[in-house]
């Protein structure tokens, strides 16, 4: 469309959403999830959701974008089905909620790039002094805020695919190097084990739902953010392979990053199942690059913390987008204008979170969920809400919009449009038959039991 721009080509396309998909959650976030949930019981349900759930609707996202070359709410509408176009509100609303913690998130891999550039590799012992002096990580957030808002100010083929394309195969390479020396480490068998060997026994419902919330977290899902790149893929490019390798590529960075993760925990002699937390990768990792020496240390270990800070910058380019492309679509507003006012919307309503950790008391035990045995905090909540609840809502509501009302024919039709051979193939049968009733099912029962469980205390299964 002409003055919105748009991918230079199918392989910017795929750099760009692998860029959304690939950040934090990947190497922060994955990690401490799974030794929350148990080790390899939570990597199980966490790759079968993949393949069973996102992957259809992860589709459908890209479809609706390209057929309507608009925003979330604005694709809807296009469309004829104005009343559907709360599942973009939504998506606005979660990608404002998201970006807002995530943002201080990538404030603390920032100041962690700086602090190893200059040798301090005990920064890893005083996480939780860094995390608390707010005043340090609120500048480095608001600069890594700054760097998102410039970015999208560029607009969405300038600058992110630019960047997606050096940086993201940079981080893999050295993801791989690390994952090979945190295996030759003595002790890391029992991080490995613990990673991969599942103990069933350690599925619970709780674990269920966290796994799934951290699919559609980690690949970018059920919140438009898919809708809005969507809109600007060619009609030529081939949906369903564009779609595999995002989502492998996806996977692979969350997956090597947990094994490297537990192969170090292990050989550290630490405790595999941490209630640490959030903290995970920040306390343990310095140590790690310590002890490559001084000067391989710093090198690697800025890298990899640059690195990170970039992976999270494409995702956080990617959430600022969506909010930004409504504002310019829907209501004419000056892309510039529309980027630095949500921009400081979003740093405001990341306050409470930049304060939830140690900074604050009040932020850092917010609530007490009826049920839960401790509290958790302001930055822990949004993620309860926004990754654990509405995303998988955002992803039930379009599997049900894409399959019962813009209907399975149309759905073909689009995804035919560079793949000429899709209607007919069992490929097209699959994703027909989850969009329309594995993931209404179950997504629709996690849901409703997820607000029970999480909220109330109600714990039904
Ligand atoms: N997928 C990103 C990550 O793993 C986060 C993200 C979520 C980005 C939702 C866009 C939309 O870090």
């Amino acid at each position: 469309m002409a003055g919105r721009g748009g991918f230079s080509s199918k392989f910017g396309f795929i750099a760009a959403a692998a860029g959304s998909a690939v950040g934090l959650g990947n190497i922060w976030q994955f990690p401490f999830k799974v030794s929350q949930g148990g080790g390899a019981a939570f990597v199980l349900m966490y790759v079968l959701f993949i393949f069973i759930l996102c992957f259809p609707i992860m589709i459908a996202e890209i479809a609706i974008g390209r057929k309507t070359q608009k925003n979330p709410v604005g694709a809807f509408v296009d469309m004829g089905f104005k009343k559907w176009s709360v599942i973009g509100i939504l998506g606005i609303v979660c990608g404002i909620l998201i970006l807002s913690f995530y943002n201080v998130v990538a404030g603390w891999a920032f100041g962690y790039f700086l602090e190893i550039s200059q040798g301090n590799f005990g920064i890893g012992k005083e996480f939780s002094a860094f995390t608390a002096d707010t005043t340090t990580v609120g500048i480095y957030s608001t600069m890594f805020m700054l760097a998102t808002a410039f970015i999208v100010s560029q607009g969405v083929s300038s600058g992110i695919e630019k960047a997606s394309k050096i940086l993201m195969p940079t981080l893999l390479f050295l993801l791989i190097g690390l994952v090979i020396y945190s295996l030759t480490l003595d002790g890391a068998m029992r991080g490995v084990e613990y990673y991969l060997i599942p103990d069933f026994s350690k599925i619970t419902f709780k674990v269920a739902y966290t796994a799934l919330g951290q699919g559609f977290f980690s690949l970018s899902l059920g919140m438009g953010a898919l809708i809005t790149y969507g809109s600007y893929v060619g009609k030529n490019d081939n949906m369903v392979s564009s779609a595999v390798m995002i989502m492998i590529a996806d996977m692979t960075i969350s997956l090597l990053s947990g094994l490297m993760m537990f192969a170090l925990i292990a050989s550290q002699g630490l405790d595999l199942n941490s209630k640490g937390g959030a903290g995970l990768i920040f306390t343990v990792l310095p140590g790690v690059f310590q002890n490559f020496g001084s000067v391989l240390g710093i090198i690697v270990g800025a890298a990899f913390f640059l690195l990170l800070s970039f992976a999270a910058l494409t995702s956080t380019v990617s959430l600022l987008e969506v909010p930004v492309a409504y504002l310019v679509d829907e209501y004419k507003i000056n892309r510039k204008l529309a980027v630095w006012g949500m921009a400081l919307l979003i740093f405001l309503v990341g306050i409470p979170s930049l304060y939830a950790n140690g900074g604050s008391d009040f932020f850092t035990n917010f609530i007490t969920y009826p049920g839960a045995d401790a509290s958790s905090s302001f930055m822990d909540f949004v993620g309860h809400v926004a990754n654990d609840t509405f995303l998988p809502l955002g992803g039930l509501l379009i599997s049900i919009f894409t399959a019962y009302v813009w209907k399975k024919h149309n759905f073909s039709a689009e995804i035919a449009q560079g793949n000429p051979t899709f209607v007919g193939s069992w490929q097209e049968k699959i994703i027909h038959f989850t969009i329309s009733y594995v993931c209404p099912s179950i997504l629709g029962t996690i849901f409703i039991l997820t607000v029970l469980d999480r909220f109330f205390g109600v714990k039904l299964i």
